[in-house]
């Protein structure tokens, strides 16, 4: 029960790897609140995890976050642990990248997360922590990930941004940066079929060196830790969680 008593945030909370975090917060006592873009998944999310309260809320759209967060504000007082874990995916060869498809990623997976962490901050108090979903994809070469790899390149450098800014107030700032994850993601990646995304699996499981994909809730045990007392003394910090894929594969 590390997070008994706490009020938690999930962004993106209401599928995959968010779901599992938001899940995992409440078994240990949070009070969560999670948020997503499909009113469906994220009423049926927040009906599932006890005590938990849904969102529909367009991590793009600053406007109705400002909205969301005055209402986090008004009904809990504050936030302990945020989780910036919203994002999209998606593959396009540099010769085929379309400015619209590098600002819609880059408008979700960055300017959304960035602005996110800017108004949770000002709900955060001394002992507060901020966990942001990265990715390997920020770190190396994948075919076809510039647009979302610089979008997670960007955030990651977000992350030592607000760590460095906030730790004067007692907030610490951390990162996960996620290999492959058997998550519904895999399925979003616009113009792919099932086919391609069965031959876009093995390919990603062949680069792991554990030789499998992860699940959402190894990548929830990592988040956990970095939220929670026990890492009382790590900000800045970018954990991967990849089966060894960054640094051996
Ligand atoms: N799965 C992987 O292999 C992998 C690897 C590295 C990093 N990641 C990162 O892990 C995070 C979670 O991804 P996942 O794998 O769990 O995929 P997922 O199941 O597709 O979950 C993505 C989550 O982000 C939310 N989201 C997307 N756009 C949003 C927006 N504009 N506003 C609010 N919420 C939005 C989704 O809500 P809706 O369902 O309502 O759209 C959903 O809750 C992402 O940041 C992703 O980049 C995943």
């Amino acid at each position: 029960m590390r997070f008994s008593g706490s009020r938690a945030v999930v962004l993106g909370g209401n599928s995959g790897i968010g779901l599992a975090c938001a899940q995992a917060l409440a078994r240990e006592g949070a009070r969560v609140r999670l948020t997503g873009r499909d009113p469906v998944t994220v009423e049926a999310a927040a009906a599932g995890i006890a005590g938990a309260q849904g969102h529909s809320v367009d991590i793009a759209d600053l406007a109705a976050m400002e909205a969301f967060y005055a209402d986090v504000a008004a009904s809990e007082g504050g936030i302990d642990v945020l989780v910036v874990n919203a994002g999209v995916g998606g593959f396009a060869p540099v010769d085929q990248l379309e400015p619209d498809y590098w600002d819609a990623v880059h408008a979700i997976n960055l300017r959304g997360c960035v602005f996110a962490m800017q108004k949770a901050g000002r709900l955060m108090g001394k002992g507060g922590a901020i966990v942001v979903t990265g990715s390997i994809g920020g770190h190396a070469f994948i075919p076809g990930n510039l647009a979302y790899g610089a979008a997670k390149a960007g955030l990651a450098l977000a992350m030592r941004q607000f760590a460095g800014e906030y730790v004067s107030r007692g907030i610490r700032v951390n990162m996960v940066s996620p290999g492959p994850v058997e998550t519904p993601l895999l399925h979003r990646n616009p113009g792919m079929s099932e086919a391609d995304v069965a031959a876009l699996r093995e390919q990603m499981i062949a680069a792991v060196p554990m030789q499998r994909m992860g699940r959402p809730e190894e990548v929830a045990a990592a988040v956990l830790f970095l939220a929670s007392a026990e890492a009382s003394f790590i900000t800045a910090a970018n954990l991967m969680v990849d089966g060894g894929t960054l640094d051996i594969g």
